[in-house]
């Protein structure tokens, strides 16, 4: 032991300009996506679990968007709230359906000024609630689905839709949609997909959200959470299927695989910070217990270090305004 330590780390530490060189790690608002409900019927609506977020209507939601170019995000990701559902979610793929709607209104209010995406998959427009339709046993159908997954894209393509966000966990959903998509002249279209998307409890405000009528779960598609190895190999399954992203999700909980999919991937890779994520740090805040500033900036820096380039977060206008701001600088 000795009194004066030769080497002392806290020098990078001293001042706020030697921290400000130190710094390892930094966000952009480039870097950040906005997820967006959109219903087909009535008002915007607060979402109850989700203090701070609504459901858009068609209208509500071109103020949201500039709001959004205007902070300087990446993009946002849609997801509709039809107003009616079925067994198969005929919303998904009739041209006037919600999502293929808000697309076009959202790609006709930013233009380029921000990356318009589309959740492509069925919960939100299943009677059931299922990413996918059921067989005659009730089992949710891997292949019959694909042919409805290859459908949305042709939609979400022709609506707009710059990056496809492929978020139902069924086998071959990214080999399927990129063949449709090159066989209809798609070729431009890209596709995101959500590679190691896991079976969680931190969907749940989500499920408000798009007031999902799952009864049930999805544990016959989605990831088991204790499961860090197939993530990995679900990503890259679909890195060989043709996916121009890989994501992973939720994002918080599932550091491991990020930084496992980040170190083995050469395609970008992104991560969702999902809504039970989000509401967790919201209810804190509220409560008086947590810095909501800081938290919510941590823990989005957080989940970049891990490895992803680009995060889905329910904060992104708001974050990039702070980032903007040079709050954390
Ligand atoms: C499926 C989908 C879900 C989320 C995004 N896409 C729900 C699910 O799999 O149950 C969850 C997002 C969130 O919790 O913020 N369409």
């Amino acid at each position: 032991m000795t009194a004066n330590p030769r080497i002392r780390p806290r020098r990078l530490r001293a001042n706020p300009g030697i921290r400000r060189l130190a710094s390892e790690t930094r966000l952009h608002p480039a870097q950040l996506v906005l997820p967006l409900f959109v219903r087909e019927e009535g008002g915007p609506m607060p979402i109850a679990s989700m203090p701070g977020v609504v459901q858009h209507t068609l209208d509500s939601v071109k103020g949201a968007v500039q709001n959004a170019a205007a902070a300087g995000i990446g993009g946002v990701m849609l997801f509709g709230v039809p107003s009616v559902r079925d067994a198969t979610g005929s919303g998904a793929t009739h041209p006037d359906g919600i999502l293929n709607r808000a697309t076009r209104v959202v790609g006709d209010e930013v233009g380029d000024a921000l990356v318009v995406q589309t959740d492509l998959c069925l919960d939100e427009f299943t009677d059931h609630g299922h990413c996918g339709v059921l067989d005659t046993l009730g089992r949710v159908d891997n292949d019959a689905t694909l042919e409805r997954y290859r459908e949305m894209a042709l939609v979400q393509a022709a609506s707009g839709s710059a990056l496809l966000g492929l978020s139902g966990m069924m086998d071959g959903q990214v080999a399927a949609v990129r063949e449709t998509l090159d066989g209809a002249g798609f070729v431009d279209t890209a596709i995101l997909a959500y590679s190691a998307k896991y079976a969680s409890a931190f969907y749940g405000p989500f499920r408000d959200a798009v007031e999902s009528t799952l009864d049930g779960d999805r544990r016959s598609y989605q990831l088991d959470p204790g499961n860090r190895r197939e993530g990995l190999r679900e990503a890259i399954l679909d890195i060989e299927e043709g996916a121009d992203v890989v994501m992973v999700k939720p994002a918080g909980s599932y550091l491991d695989v990020l930084a496992d999919v980040a170190a083995a991937s050469d395609i970008p890779v992104w991560a969702y910070q999902v809504s039970g994520e989000y509401s967790m740090i919201e209810a804190a805040a509220m409560q008086g217990w947590i810095d909501r500033k800081r938290a919510v900036h941590e823990s989005v820096l957080g989940i970049h270090r891990a490895g992803a380039d680009v995060v889905l977060t329910y904060w992104a206008t708001e974050l990039a305004g702070w980032l903007n701001n040079g709050d954390f600088a």
